[in-house]
C-alpha cells in the first residue's frame, strides 16, 4: 500500500504506473469504522486499484467545534486500510486542499441542497462539493463509492458530477448498523456507552415508520415520531422527513408513482446523528 500527502507525488504516480485501469475511489474523513471497510471491499471488487482518501474537511463543518472534536486516528487507519489491502491512500493537508484558503464554491444542486441537512448546516454541502469535486479533479476514479447514511449528501454528489459532466459512476453503498441497528458513524466513537446503547432507537423508530408507512397518514407517521423523542430525555430530535427519493422534497401524502424514504437528525447528548430507511 502507498500512503502520499502530496498532490504532486499521489498524482504523478497515478499518472505514471495506473493508466488504462479502473480505478475506485473512496473518499473519507478517516476514523474508519466497517461501514468504511464494506465500501473499500465493494470498490475493490469492482475496479483494478483502490484509492482511499482520508481529509477532514473543514469547509464542510458550520460547527467549529464538531471540526475540532471530529476523531482523528490516522494510524490506525492506515492499519485497516494496510489489512483490506488497500492499493493507495491520500492524506492531504488543509493546505494541500485549499491552497487559497479554506472557502467553499457556491454550488446549485437544484433545491437538493436546500432540504434537511441544508436547513440545519448552513453551508455544509457547498462544502462537500468543493471537497469532493476536487479530489474527483485529482482521482479521476472509474467508479466512486458513497454510503447511503449520507443519503442527500449521495443524491447531492450525483447532481454535480452529472452536471459536470464528469465519467464517473457514483455508487451508492448500504448502510452499515452497529449489533444494536445504530448506523456506523465515525461519530458513535464519541458518544457515552449508555448512548451509544440508547441511540438504537432511531433504527427502531425508522423500522416502525417503514412498517406503518402503509397503514397511517404522513401526519400520523410524523406526531409519533415526534412523540417518542420528546417522551425520551437523552435525545433532542433535529428533524424527521418523509421525502421522495428523488427531490427530497418532505411528503404530505404518498403518490404511488413515486419512492420514498424516512430521514431523521437527532442530537444525543453532545453528537448529532443521522439515518434513514427506505419506505
Ligand atoms: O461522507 C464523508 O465522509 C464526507 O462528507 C466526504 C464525502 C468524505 C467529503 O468530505
Amino acid at each position: 500500500m502507498e500512503v502520499f500527502d502530496t498532490l504532486t507525488k499521489f498524482q504523478k504516480v497515478l499518472n505514471k504506473n495506473h493508466t488504462n485501469r479502473t480505478i475506485g475511489c473512496v473518499p473519507t474523513m478517516g476514523a474508519l469504522h466497517d461501514g468504511h471497510l464494506s465500501l473499500i471491499k465493494q470498490a475493490k471488487n469492482e475496479n483494478d486499484i483502490v484509492v482511499v482518501s482520508i481529509f477532514v474537511n473543514p469547509t464542510q463543518f458550520n460547527n467549529n467545534s464538531d471540526l475540532l472534536n471530529y476523531p482523528k486516528t490516522l494510524e490506525a487507519d492506515l492499519a485497516l486500510l494496510e489489512q483490506i489491502g488497500c492499493d493507495i491512500v491520500f492524506t492531504p493537508s488543509v493546505l494541500e486542499m485549499y491552497p487559497h484558503g479554506e472557502v467553499s464554491e457556491s454550488f446549485n444542486f437544484d433545491g437538493l441542497e436546500l432540504e434537511m441537512e441544508g436547513k440545519f448546516r448552513p453551508g455544509h454541502f457547498d462544502g462537500v462539493g468543493t471537497i469532493v469535486k476536487r479530489l474527483l479533479e485529482i482521482v479521476k476514479p472509474t467508479n466512486a463509492y458513497f454510503g447511503e447514511k449520507d443519503y442527500q449528501q449521495l443524491l447531492i454528489i450525483k447532481k454535480m458530477v452529472s452536471e459536470l459532466k464528469m465519467p464517473i459512476n457514483i455508487v451508492p453503498c448500504p448502510i452499515f448498523r452497529e449489533a444494536n441497528g445504530l448506523a456506523m458513524s465515525s461519530r458513535n466513537e464519541r458518544l457515552t456507552a449508555e448512548h451509544r446503547d440508547e441511540a438504537n432507537l432511531i433504527y427502531k423508530c425508522l423500522l416502525n415508520v417503514k412498517s406503518d408507512f402503509k397503514k397511517k397518514t404522513i401526519k400520523e407517521l410524523n406526531s409519533e415520531v415526534k412523540a417518542i423523542f420528546k417522551n425520551h430525555s437523552f435525545f433532542d430530535l433535529e428533524y424527521f422527513v418523509i421525502a421522495d427519493t428523488q427531490s427530497l422534497k418532505p411528503a404530505k401524502s404518498i403518490n404511488p408513482n413515486l419512492e420514498y424514504r424516512a430521514f431523521i437528525a437527532t442530537y444525543a447528548g453532545e453528537i448529532r446523528l443521522i439515518d434513514n430507511i427506505t419506505l
